[in-house]
C-alpha cells in the first residue's frame, strides 16, 4: 500500500493464476496446457519471423487475421486478435459488456470474470448453476442484460449445444451474448457458424489449449463488424502492438497446421475417456466433460486434502476453496503416460 495508489488499485483483487512451479519432473495437471506441445511449423515459422524483430509488427496482425477469418469462413474484418484470450476478454468487458443492466455469468466459472467486472467498475450477477453444475439458459434471459458464458464452461467441463446458443441469441436480440471458446476444440459445439446470422453474438477462443501455444499468447475474437470494431477502438487506445511479430508468425503456422491440430486434439479426447472411466472406477464422481480437463470429487475424500497429497508426491491438479466446488479436483487431461501416473498415485492415497 503506498498513499501514491490510485483509488482503483485499492479496491482490486487480481486473479489468481494456477501454479507454476521451476521444479522438473512435475507432472503438471493443474492449467488446462496441452500436453503434446505445438507444430512443429510453428516453431520454424517463429524462428524465420526473428529476422523481422527489428521493426513493430502490423499492428493489425493481418495475416493472421486472414488465417483465421478463411479458417472459420467469416471476413478478416469480423476477426480480432490479442494477447491472449484474456486481453480480448479485458477489451470485451470494457467495449461491450459495461452496461446499466447487470452483467450475467454463471456463479461457479472462469474466475477472472467477476475481477474484469472490478477493474472496470461492471456491475454483475452470478447466475447459479442448477444442482446437477449446469448452465440453465432461461435463468439468463433479461432484458437488455449482456450475457457472458463459457462453452464448455469451466471449471465444470459441461457443454452446451449450438441450438440452445441459436434460441437464445434468435429470441432474445437485444441482449448481447458473448460466449468464451477457449476449450471448445474438445468436443463441444462452436458457436461460430452463428455469427453471421446475429449481431448480438461475440465468440472468444484462444491457441493456448487445443493449439498448445498457452506461452505465445494469442486469442481471437469473431463476430459481426460493429462488435468487431468497439474491441479496435478499445485496442487502438491501449497498445496498437499486443501481438509481437513471433506470435503473428507462429499462430499463423498453428492455425495452418490442421493435420496436426485434429491429431493432438483426439488424443486428448480419447485420453479423458479413459481418464474418466478410470477416476470412476476408484469412486470419483465425473462431471461429463467436453474440456481438456475434467472435474471430479471423491466420496470420501475431500478435495483440498487430495490436491495436498497428490502435490506432495510431484501431480499438481486445480482445487478451489470455494462454496459447491471444494470438494472438487480439476484435473487436465494430459498425455497417456501422465494419466496412468495420477490414476495410480490416486488410487495409493484412497
Ligand atoms: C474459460 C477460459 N477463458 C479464457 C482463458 C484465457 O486463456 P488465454 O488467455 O491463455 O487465451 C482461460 C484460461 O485458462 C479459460 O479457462
Amino acid at each position: 500500500m503506498s498513499r501514491f495508489w490510485s483509488s482503483v488499485v485499492h479496491d482490486l483483487s487480481p486473479y489468481v493464476p494456477g501454479e507454476q512451479p521451476k521444479l522438473d519432473g512435475i507432472i503438471k495437471l493443474n492449467t488446462n496446457e496441452n500436453p503434446y506441445g505445438p507444430s512443429p511449423r510453428v516453431l520454424a515459422a517463429i524462428a524465420s519471423a526473428t529476422d523481422r524483430l527489428r521493426l513493430y509488427p502490423d499492428p493489425r496482425a493481418t495475416s493472421l487475421r486472414e488465417t483465421i477469418a478463411a479458417r472459420y469462413d467469416v471476413a478478416p474484418e469480423e476477426v480480432f486478435v490479442g494477447n491472449g484470450s484474456d486481453e480480448v476478454l479485458a477489451h470485451t468487458f470494457q467495449a461491450l459488456l459495461k452496461h446499466d443492466a447487470p452483467l450475467l455469468f454463471p456463479d461457479i466459472t472462469y474466475s477472472f470474470y467477476p475481477v474484469y467486472c472490478g477493474l472496470y467498475g461492471i456491475c454483475y450477477e452470478e447466475v447459479p448453476l442448477d444442482a446437477a453444475m449446469r448452465v440453465q439458459l432461461a435463468d439468463f434471459q433479461r432484458p437488455c442484460s449482456p450475457i457472458l458464458l463459457p462453452n464448455p464452461n469451466a471449471p465444470t467441463g459441461i457443454g452446451l449445444p449450438r441450438e440452445a446458443i441459436a434460441a437464445l441469441v434468435a429470441e432474445h436480440p437485444d441482449q448481447l451474448a458473448v460466449i468464451d471458446e477457449a476449450y471448445v476444440d474438445f468436443g463441444a459445439e462452436s458457436a461460430v457458424s452463428l455469427v453471421a446470422r446475429h449481431d448480438n453474438l461475440l465468440i472468444v477462443q484462444t491457441l493456448s489449449k487445443s493449439r498448445a501455444l498457452a506461452g505465445l499468447r494469442v486469442g481471437f475474437a469473431i463476430g459481426q463488424r460493429p462488435l468487431i470494431e468497439a474491441l479496435e477502438r478499445v485496442k487502438g487506445s491501449f497498445n496498437s502492438y499486443p501481438l509481437d511479430c513471433l506470435a503473428i508468425a507462429g499462430a499463423v503456422a498453428a492455425i495452418e497446421d490442421d493435420a496436426w491440430f485434429q491429431e493432438t486434439r483426439e488424443r486428448i479426447v480419447a485420453n479423458r475417456e479413459a481418464l474418466v472411466r478410470a477416476l470412476s472406477e476408484l469412486g470419483f464422481e465425473v462431471l461429463p466433460s467436453v474440456a481438456n480437463f475434467v472435474f471430479a470429487r471423491h466420496r470420501r475424500h475431500g478435495g483440498a486434502q487430495l490436491a495436498a497429497q497428490l502435490r506432495e508426491r510431484g501431480v499438481l491438479v486445480r482445487h478451489f476453496q470455494k462454496p459447491r466446488i471444494k470438494d472438487f479436483l480439476r484435473i487436465t487431461v494430459g498425455t497417456e503416460d501422465q494419466c496412468s501416473r495420477l490414476i495410480a498415485l490416486a488410487s495409493s492415497l484412497i
